[in-house]
Parts: structure tokens; C-alpha cells; sequence
């Protein structure tokens, strides 16, 4: 069910970042702005910071910034709706359901049908389990031999599904579930007009979805002779098994304070892991890694550790998984089992104490454990050392971070006995390859081109005064330039034949100037409200960015830098002529671009053209102090 539009107006009304977060952190007062210690990544001292008049937060350590509402989405694990309603209790707001079309009602009700259907499974089976003789005898005596105590079993709703063809499906139709929602949800199975029971005789660990709804099973037989080890549920409108991870919803609480996620093979690895006193672990189920998966782990932490058997056939399998994670930008750590053990038997082995020690001493690096493994493969042959090379490279490659990639392959070029020189040219020839052509190739941060011009490295330039014309509008819109005369009228003034290059920027900017028409004045968290998600972090972005040069100047040279504000004027002129002089020069890039290419009747125009630019450069280049030479 939705929450109607004005309730939800309602809600954002009366949003205040700071009781929001205090809900969560003790924050702290330092100027204008409220402190803590990030709750999203390990830190001691706070970089966290919530900025009430601009109603967001931002760690400067981390990264992760958003308003009231996404910081409860994040640190709730909640999808907007959730993190709505929450915000509706807090504030007392009566939540009204909104009026909708008969199909939306159909197919909402469907769910909501499919959902409730199986949650009375998942609490069938867990009776079952707890106080049906067949469950109690059979069921639970196994998991307890597993060494499962009464609060893994509760807290993993752990079952049993009587062997009988009829136990759930007489049941449920007794409560009143359509035959129809059982056999959508996965729960019974329709063969010729035979409707029945898909698990029998097996215990069940329930699947959650990320907000502890029940979506699917597993299903574990106990019979070594009889059929499929699991049986899981099939994929249904509420469980797509590529986006969904088991234990994840009981997990992520310690993955976000641990900011670690170890990730392993199957039920019964996650479960013995939590016996184990390591709660932060996540499994993919028995299928390989997928991408949304990946994605639902970061948003709690960046770093991910495999755990991996110890039977050498399967790691190199799952290693294509691992450059996915890689190129997901997070940080992947692998631990390898000794031969013939896995994260279940191991921790059994080893008992709570030892097993972490364990996991914290046998952890590496994803690059250099990889590589070591392709070593050890490869001996003294040559052409296997070509091929080890060209494997290693190919997953550094999927780093995102281009001053990581330049660790990973100066500790590479050691480890493999290579010069680096030859694993960066490897490194660039792979990423022109992996990004047909198109992607940066430096290892080194990035410097933005002054000069010389030509049209293709120009366009760069631009967005980076757009970018700091935005930042100013946002931060400063309300401050008066000269009498009269505030910032936003100013540059709306100045740049009113400007059309912006960058799409995000351009957008910015017409949010600004709608909110304007509109209601007179600008509100950021109104323009942030109307903002696709990906504007709005870029907004957020701008709003949060530091006034770095004066931070640091006066804490290295304990000196006084007037603070942005003090010489706003001067900054709001140069970056608007800095934005021109960019454009102009552009022009003129452009310009002779066509001259090259024109027919001769056409040059004296061009000409005539570059002339003009040129003047106007060159005035803008003199009141910018820079000296132009053509
Ligand atoms: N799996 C599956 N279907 C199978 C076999 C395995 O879905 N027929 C998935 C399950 O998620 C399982 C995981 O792959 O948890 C790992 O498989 P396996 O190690 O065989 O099972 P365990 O759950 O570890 O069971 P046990 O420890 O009892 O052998
Ligand atoms: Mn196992």
C-alpha cells in the first residue's frame, strides 16, 4: 500500500535533519554545523557533519551525503516508502492511503497477498519445527546436532515441512488462501489438476528481503538418498532471487558497524558463521554474484571479504564473480579454507575465539591473492607467466580508483617479478579494450588541461566553472553582490545567453530558476525535493564542499584567510569570467576547426569571426590577468 502525495508533503514538511539523525548519533555543535562520527564507515574521529539550514548531512570521510529522508532509508536499510513511514510515526503524521486505479489495486493487492501467504508459511513451518512430533523428532534434533541453538532457530525462522503431500496447502485453505496465491508464491505445486505440497519432509530456512519479509525458501532434505539436496522456491513477482540475499536483513546492522561483509556459499555457512560470533555475512545462495547484489551490500559497506572452500576447482570459477565486485568499486578481501573444509565445518572446528582469529589472520588482498594463485599454477613456464600477467592485469583493470590501480600495480610488478612500466602499458591496453576505446587510461590523478585549445579537451574546462557558478548559486543565491542586487540576480543576469554544457548543471539550473517563478524565493530543499536522484547528489555535493583553501591555509601557516563569504563579490567575477573566457575560447577552437575544413567562399566570414573571439578573449583574458599569445 502507498502513501498519498499530501500526507507524504506533509511528512517532508516538518523533516529537521537534526532531530532526524539524533534519533541515531550524538551530534555535536561546531559552528555552523552539527559533528559526529560517521555511522557508515569506522572512524574515531567525526567527519561526519549535518548542516541543519541546508537540511542535509555529508561525511567527509566516506562520502555518503543525503537529506532527512535518505539517511533514514540508509541507516534503517529501508526503501523510501519504509523510510517514509517511519518519518510519519516520528512526527506524528496520520498517513493516508492513496486513492488508485483498479489495476495498481490489483496488482498491490497481489503482493501484499503473495507476502502475507508467505509469512503464514514460514510460521507453519517453524511450528512444525518447535511442536509437531514428526518436526521435533526429525527437524529439530538435526539442526541441533548441526549445533544450532534455540535462538539461531528463532531468529532465522527456521522450519520443517512434514513429509506429507497436503501439510501446508490443507492448512492454509483452512486460514482461508486462495489455491491460486499458494501456487504464485511457490508454495504448493500444480501439475494436471494435482495441486500439492512443493517441500515435504525437509527443514526450511526462510529468505528475507531486505525489510524481513519472507520472499522464498530453501528447503534441505535429510535423506541422502532422496531427490535434490535443496529445493528453493522459484522466482515470483516478490522474490526475484538476483536481487535478494540470504541473511542480509539479519546481517546488516553488523555489516554497517563491522563496515565489513564476508560473504559465503550457503544457508548453512551464514548460520554457523552467526554461532560463530560473526554476524556480518551474506550468501548468494549457491548461484554466482550478481550485480544488484553487489549493489544492496554497499549500501552498507565497501568492503567484502569471500570466504572460500578449500578445493582449488572451484575458486578460479568464482574469481570472474570477484572482478564484478572490483568494478563495483568496493573492496574485496578473500580468506581460503584449508582443503576439504568450508565456512560451516571450519568455524565448528575451530570454535568462536580461533575461527575469528582465523578469518582476521588468513585475510588478503583480492589482487595480491590472486595473483599468487595464478603464480603458483604457472611454475617456470613462460607462456603460463604471459597468461598470469594478462589475468592480473585484467581485474586491476576493474578498479575504479586510478591511485588504487597504481598500488595494486606497483605491488604486482613485485610480486610478479615484472617491470611496471609493462603492467601499466598492459593495464592501459586492457582498459581501452574493456571500455571500447572511450576511457581515461592515466594512472595518476587526473590534471585538468590548460591549454593548448582544441575542441576535444576544452568542453572539461567549462564544467568545471560551471560546476563552481552552481556551487555558488546554491550556497550563496540569497547574498548581496552589490546594492540591491543578490547573487542569483547576478549571474542570472550575466548568463542569460549562456546555455550550460553539462546536462546535471543545466538541469540545476532550471530547477533554480522554476522555484523562483514559482514561489518567489529559492528553497534548496524544495529544489533537492523536485531533483532526480542523481541531481540531487550532485547537489548535495555542491552544497557540502568545504572551503578547502581557507581550512587548510590557516591551519599550515596559522595565517588569516577571510573566509568564501568575505570576498564572495570577487569569486562570483572571477568565476563568471573564467566561464566565459572558457566558452569563448571554445568558440574559437570550434571556429578555426571549420576554417580547416572550409570551402574557400566561406573563409572570410570565418575569419571575420575569429577576429571578433579573439577581441573579446582577449579583453577577458586581461581582466583575468592572463597573457594570450596568438
Ligand atoms: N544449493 C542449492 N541447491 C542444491 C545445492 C546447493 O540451492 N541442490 C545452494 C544452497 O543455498 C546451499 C549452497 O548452495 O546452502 C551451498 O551448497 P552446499 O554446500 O551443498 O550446501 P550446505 O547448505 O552447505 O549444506 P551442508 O552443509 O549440509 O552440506
Ligand atoms: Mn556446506
Amino acid at each position: 500500500m502507498s502513501i498519498s502525495n499530501t500526507s507524504l508533503e506533509e511528512i517532508k514538511s516538518r523533516l529537521d535533519i537534526e532531530e532526524v539523525v539524533s534519533d541515531f548519533l550524538p551530534l555535536k555543535r561546531k559552528g555552523q554545523n552539527l559533528w559526529a562520527c560517521c555511522p557508515f564507515h569506522d572512524e574515531k574521529t567525526p567527519s561526519f557533519s549535518v548542516s541543519p539550514a541546508k537540511g542535509i548531512y555529508k561525511c567527509f570521510g566516506c562520502g555518503a551525503a543525503g537529506d532527512a529522508i535518505e539517511f533514514v532509508k540508509e541507516i534503517e536499510g529501508l526503501d523510501y516508502l519504509g523510510a517514509m513511514r517511519y518519518l510519519g510515526k516520528k512526527y506524528g503524521v496520520q498517513l493516508e492511503e492513496t486513492e488508485i486505479t483498479p489495476e495498481v489495486m490489483a496488482q498491490q493487492g497481489r503482493r501484499e497477498s503473495l507476502f502475507i501467504a508467505l509469512g503464514f508459511a514460514k510460521d507453519y513451518f517453524h511450528q512444525q519445527l518447535l511442536h509437531h512430533h514428526e518436526g521435533k523428532s526429525i527437524g529439530l534434533s538435526y539442526f541441533k546436532e548441526r549445533g544450532y541453538n534455540e535462538q539461531v532457530v528463532k531468529q532465522f525462522e527456521l522450519g520443517y515441512s512434514l513429509d506429507k503431500w497436503d501439510g501446508l496447502l490443507k492448512q492454509a485453505k483452512v486460514k482461508g488462501h486462495q489455491e491460486d496465491t499458494l501456487v504464485e508464491a511457490g508454495l504448493v505445486i500444480k501439475k494436471d489438476e494435482k495441486v500439492y505440497d512443493r517441500f515435504r519432509g525437509r527443514v526450511i530456512f526462510p529468505i528475507h528481503n531486505i525489510t524481513g519479509k519472507v520472499v522464498g525458501f530453501g528447503a534441505r532434505t535429510l535423506k541422502a538418498d532422496k531427490g535434490a539436496k535443496y529445493i528453493n522456491s522459484p522466482e515470483t513477482e516478490v522474490y526475484q532471487k538476483s536481487k535478494v540475499l540470504y541473511g542480509l536483513h539479519q546481517a546488516r546492522h553488523a555489516i554497517r558497524q563491522q563496515d565489513n561483509c564476508y560473504l559465503v556459499e550457503g544457508y548453512t555457512d551464514v548460520i554457523s558463521l552467526h554461532l560463530s560470533g560473526v554476524p556480518n555475512v551474506v550468501s548468494s545462495s549457491g548461484t554466482s554474484l550478481t550485480e544488484d547484489q553487489i549493489k544492496l551490500i554497499k549500501r552498507f559497506t565497501n568492503n567484502i571479504t569471500v570466504l572460500f572452500d578449500g578445493d582449488q576447482a572451484g575458486i578460479k570459477a568464482s574469481l570472474r564473480g570477484i572482478d564484478m565486485i572490483l568494478a563495483g568499486g568496493a573492496n574485496v578481501r578473500v580468506v581460503e579454507f584449508p582443503q576439504g573444509e568450508d565456512p560451516d565445518s571450519y568455524s565448528r572446528k575451530l570454535g568462536t575465539d580461533q575461527f575469528k582469529a582465523f578469518l582476521n589472520g588468513k585475510q588478503k588482498d583480492f589482487i595480491s591473492y590472486k595473483t599468487q594463485l595464478f603464480l603458483d599454477q604457472a611454475g617456470d613456464d613462460p607462456i603460463n607467466r604471459v597468461a598470469t600477467i594478462k589475468e592480473v592485469v585484467s581485474s586491476i583493470a576493474k578498479i575504479q580508483d586510478p591511485l588504487q590501480r597504481a598500488v595494486y600495480i606497483k605491488q604486482c610488478s613485485g610480486q610478479l617479478e615484472v617491470d611496471e612500466s609493462l603492467l601499466i602499458r598492459e593495464l592501459n591496453k586492457k582498459q581501452l579494450q574493456d571500455s571500447g576505446g572511450g576511457r581515461q587510461v592515466i594512472t595518476v590523478p587526473e590534471v585538468v588541461p590548460e591549454s593548448p585549445p582544441s575542441p576535444k579537451n576544452l568542453p572539461d574546462t567549462i564544467a568545471v566553472q560551471e560546476r563552481e557558478s552552481i556551487r555558488l548559486l546554491l550556497n550563496y543565491g540569497d547574498h548581496q553582490i552589490e546594492e540591491g542586487v543578490n547573487l542569483r540576480q547576478y549571474f542570472f543576469n550575466e548568463l542569460e545567453e549562456v546555455e550550460f554544457k553539462t546536462a546535471t548543471y543545466r538541469q540545476i539550473l532550471g530547477i533554480i530558476k522554476t522555484d523562483l517563478q514559482k514561489h518567489g524565493a529559492v528553497d534548496t530543499r524544495r529544489l533537492m525535493d523536485q531533483a532526480s536522484s542523481e541531481v540531487k547528489k550532485a547537489m548535495i555535493d555542491l552544497l557540502s564542499e568545504r572551503y578547502e583553501v581557507s581550512s587548510l591555509w590557516m591551519d599550515r601557516f596559522s595565517i588569516y584567510v577571510p573566509t568564501e563569504k568575505e570576498i564572495l563579490s570577487n569569486v562570483v567575477f572571477s568565476n563568471l569570467l573564467r566561464l566565459k573566457y572558457r566558452i569563448v575560447k571554445k568558440l574559437i577552437a570550434e571556429n578555426r576547426e571549420e576554417l580547416r575544413m572550409a570551402e574557400p567562399n566561406e573563409q572570410q566570414k570565418l575569419l571575420q569571426v575569429d577576429v571578433a573571439l579573439k577581441k573579446s578573449r582577449n579583453e577577458l583574458a586581461k581582466q583575468l590577468g592572463i597573457i594570450v599569445s596568438d
